[in-house]
């Protein structure tokens, strides 16, 4: 009923020529009938969207009180990739460049959105691993171009979680067996993706690759820190434009990031900093590092009395702050969350929405939206995310429902503006 009322008005906003309050920046026009989607330009202005994220097997259900669920697949990586082609997808439903006027593609609804320039990057171990499970891995991303890049180890697993949801809707895990340990995760973890990564992006001739990683960080990381390797190799970095990283830092019993932690991932971010800005400086060229941590991490980071370094001016944090949406540039301006349209308005299953959100940021701020309607995009991607019980799946109407959130999301900014 309400996709119908949003269409209607859509429509009618298109015939009297505007359409309030979804003009997001000048970049964008409004939504035209019948076409959705920015026509391809000129292959060598797209940029290339390079997710590297993890996989986790996950097996839903408490361990100590729910019979075991199916083996589904998990982990931040897919739920990255996700976020970015959704975001990208309702971007170009959103409005189009005012050079590409005379571009445009009238498309077919009954068709499925166009696939995205997204490639995904993932380490698996294959001594657990099932062709049933690449395959319901190509299931969940039918919108890659290429599908993902599995990088394949013989000696290890693919890390397995109980995954569950308490009463108050906190996700929570438990590793099963030696998941994390050297046959798992802290081995599976270090092995070097580069020479794969490379080979993607060899036929993209452009420097405007948008790298977004999802890093273990602090202190003692699962995998040694050896995940974070392609952000050092040059060879890769001079192609990037804009580099962004998804800290994964988890509190200890208390919900305190430990001192350890927290100057392990601050030195971490300076020499990612330091790196850059050296390349930048040979290379002559501007390059954009983004972060987009969790509240907590963020608060940690901030609260640091450690001698103060520069090293977080130079990043552009976006930073996750769950049901109350997201705080941008540096810290001063909160995007509001769009509210979910479930029966009871809670999410049916929030697991994967800040991954889902930092891919989104990334997609969109790296191929040049405004941190704000990067940041927009992103809350509307995280609470769609969060009104499927698995990764929604690509659709139109999934697409036109984050359009519709991320203009709620605009709508709220602007009526606290006008209200101070
Ligand atoms: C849910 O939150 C309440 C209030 O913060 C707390 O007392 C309770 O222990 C929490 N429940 C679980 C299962 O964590
Ligand atoms: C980057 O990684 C590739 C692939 O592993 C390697 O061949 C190359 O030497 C590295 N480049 C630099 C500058 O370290
Ligand atoms: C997509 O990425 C490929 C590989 O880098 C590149 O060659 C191509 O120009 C891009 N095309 C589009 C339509 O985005
Ligand atoms: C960029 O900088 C690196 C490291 O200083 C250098 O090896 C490389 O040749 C430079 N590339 C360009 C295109 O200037
Ligand atoms: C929302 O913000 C408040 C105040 O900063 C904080 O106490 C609360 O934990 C946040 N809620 C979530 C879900 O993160």
């Amino acid at each position: 009923m309400f996709d119908i009322l949003l269409v209607a008005t859509l429509l009618v906003a298109v015939v009297t020529g505007f359409l309030p309050p979804n003009q997001f920046t000048l970049r964008h026009r409004v939504v035209i009938p019948n076409s959705k989607v920015r026509s391809p330009v000129a292959d060598d202005q797209c940029a290339q969207i390079i997710v590297i994220g993890k996989i986790i097997l996950d097996k839903y259900g408490d361990p100590d009180t729910h019979d075991h669920g199916d083996i589904s697949i998990g982990g931040g990586g897919p739920q990255s990739a996700w976020g970015a082609c959704a975001a990208l997808g309702a971007r170009d439903m959103l409005g189009w460049n005012d050079d590409d006027e005379e571009q445009r593609m009238l498309t077919d609804d009954t068709a499925s959105p166009p696939k995205q320039n997204v490639t995904f990057v993932a380490p698996i171990g294959l001594k657990n691993w099932t062709p049933e499970m690449t395959i319901s891995l190509n299931s969940l991303l039918p919108m890659l171009k290429t599908p993902p890049k599995l990088v394949t180890s013989l000696e290890h697993m693919t890390p397995t979680i109980h995954i569950w949801h308490d009463t108050n809707e906190t996700v929570n895990w438990t590793p099963m067996d030696e998941s994390f340990g050297e046959q798992g995760a802290d081995g599976l973890w270090r092995l070097n993706l580069l020479d794969d990564i490379l080979d993607e992006i060899e036929n993209h001739y452009e420097n405007n690759i948008v790298l977004h990683a999802i890093l273990q960080c602090g202190h003692e990381p699962t995998g040694n820190g050896l995940d974070a390797l392609p952000l050092f190799n040059s060879s890769l970095m001079e192609r990037v434009s804009a580099a962004s990283i998804e800290p994964i830092l988890f509190p200890d019993e208390a919900g305190v990031i430990s001192h350890d932690d927290r100057s392990e991932t601050r030195a971490f971010f300076e020499r990612v900093v330091d790196y850059t800005s050296d390349l930048c400086e040979s290379n002559q060229t501007n390059k954009l590092v983004l972060v987009s941590p969790d509240r907590p991490c963020y608060d940690a980071l901030c609260s640091s009395t450690e001698s103060s370094s520069n090293v977080m001016q130079h990043i552009e944090f976006a930073v996750r702050d769950g049901s109350n949406g997201s705080i941008i540039d540096h810290g001063s301006t909160i995007i509001p969350p769009a509210t979910l349209k479930t029966i009871d308005g809670k999410p049916v299953n929030p697991t994967g929405a800040g991954n889902a959100y930092a891919g989104a940021y990334a997609a969109c701020r790296g191929t040049g939206s405004s941190m704000e309607e990067a940041a927009c995009i992103a809350n509307a991607v995280g609470a769609v995310v969060c009104e499927y019980e698995n990764l929604p799946p690509w659709t139109w109407e999934v697409l036109e429902r984050v359009v519709e959130a991320a203009c709620e999301v605009r709508s709220k900014i602007d009526i606290k503006c006008s209200g101070r």
